[in-house]
């Protein structure tokens, strides 16, 4: 396969690209990222001598530097997105923007260059909010209801997507995938910010009670469903992607990670609550587990540890991003005080 990645230099698309060199070493690779704040080739170190593997310093919105880098590729894995949620309600518009118009963008660019396969990354989020005394899961069957400017922008791409199947034939998979944990994560999400915040001495913002409850999936899970569906997936379906069964609250994973690294709750500092604050995503994997045979191979107790662990052995890679832009963010977001309530 003659793939095109896009927001490769991203923790998931970095982890994907370097899962792909290793169980595809056949394949050739084309790394299509914006490097914004989120971008960092250091995570792509390893492969990035392979003749096999380019990168190209692009954005999804340039139309012309899509068709450019789309010559001779089959395979689109569309990853680029901004992806945090507190950053688009803070300020919305990169999100239209990269996320609604730069999909548009790869999808025209995609059919014009007859690609045999236009993967769609997407998440959870768009299905909305559960009640966290309730049993429900999403599925692939469950109505859109984005609640975040984030979200409702993942919404529409996913629109667009089918809507590029449906009317124009091509030929599409979506995934819909759960919270990711593991190395090279962007040290502004929950896990990676609770695990340098302690390591650095200082307190784990948690927000509003803490109950909120994510579906935690380690990255190495979801880069192989990608796999699996890009060999066996059917065009023009959805798969819904997560974590093993147990449900687990923001305080528990962090009072986990606090744990391990030998710290008491006192690091723990309940902060103003996420504005519109989803309360709870789970999903249920059914169809990829029956259809495709997927399922979830990385427990939370185990690679939590073995992600921490991972944090602790390369300080220099997050104290460099921590240094840097991410300082401005984190004082805007959290406030002098820490933003407590
Ligand atoms: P990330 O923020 O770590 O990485 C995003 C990457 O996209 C960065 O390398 C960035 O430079 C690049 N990018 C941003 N705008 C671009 C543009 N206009 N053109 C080209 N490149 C651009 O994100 P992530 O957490 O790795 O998420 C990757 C994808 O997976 C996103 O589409 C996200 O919605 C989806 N997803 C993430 C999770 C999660 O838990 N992180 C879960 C489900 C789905
Ligand atoms: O569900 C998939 C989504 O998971 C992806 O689509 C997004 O790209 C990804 O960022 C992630 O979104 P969340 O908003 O769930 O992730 P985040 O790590 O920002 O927050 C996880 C939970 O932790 C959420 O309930 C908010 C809470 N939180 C987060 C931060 C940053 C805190 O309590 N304190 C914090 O400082």
């Amino acid at each position: 396969m003659n793939l095109l990645v896009t927001g490769g230099a991203g923790f998931i698309g970095s982890n994907f690209i370097l899962y792909w060199m290793r169980t595809h070493p056949e394949d050739s690779v084309i790394n299509f990222d914006k490097l914004t704040y989120a971008g960092n080739l250091e995570n792509l170190k390893e492969i990035e001598n392979l003749p096999n593997y380019v990168f190209i310093h692009g954005d999804i919105c340039d139309t012309n530097a899509v068709i450019k880098a789309l010559a001779d590729v089959d395979t689109v894995v569309h990853f680029a997105a901004e992806s945090h949620v507190d950053r688009s309600i803070l300020e919305s518009s990169p999100f239209i923007q990269t996320n609604i118009v730069g999909t548009h963008v790869l999808l025209e660019a995609s059919l014009k260059a007859g690609v045999k396969r236009f993967h769609h990354v997407s998440t959870d989020e768009v299905f909305g909010s559960l009640d966290i005394h309730d049993s429900k899961k999403f599925t692939e069957a469950t109505p859109y209801d984005p609640r975040s400017p984030y979200s409702a922008s993942k919404a529409s791409s996913d629109h667009l997507v089918r809507a590029y199947y449906h009317t124009y034939g091509l030929p599409m998979t979506i995934t819909n995938c759960s919270n990711n944990y593991g190395p090279y994560q962007f040290p502004e999400k929950l896990i990676p910010l609770a695990i340098t915040n302690s390591i650095e001495g200082k307190k784990v913002p948690v927000y509003g009670d803490g109950f909120n409850i994510r579906d935690w999936l380690y990255v190495e899970d979801h880069c192989r469903a990608i796999d699996l569906v890009l060999q066996k997936g059917k065009i023009g379906e959805t798969y819904c992607i997560g974590g093993t069964d147990q449900d687990f609250n923001n305080l528990t994973i962090v009072k986990k990670i606090l744990s391990f690294l030998g710290k008491d709750e006192s690091f723990i500092e309940f902060v103003k609550d996420r504005p519109g604050h989803d309360r709870r995503y789970a999903i249920n994997w059914d169809k990829i587990h029956k259809e495709l045979g997927w399922k979830p191979l990385h427990d939370v107790d185990t690679w939590l540890m073995k992600t921490i662990e991972w944090y602790k052995n390369n300080q220099q890679w997050w104290r460099h991003i921590k240094s840097g832009e991410y300082q401005t963010y984190y004082k805007e977001q959290y406030g002098r005080n820490g933003g407590k309530t």
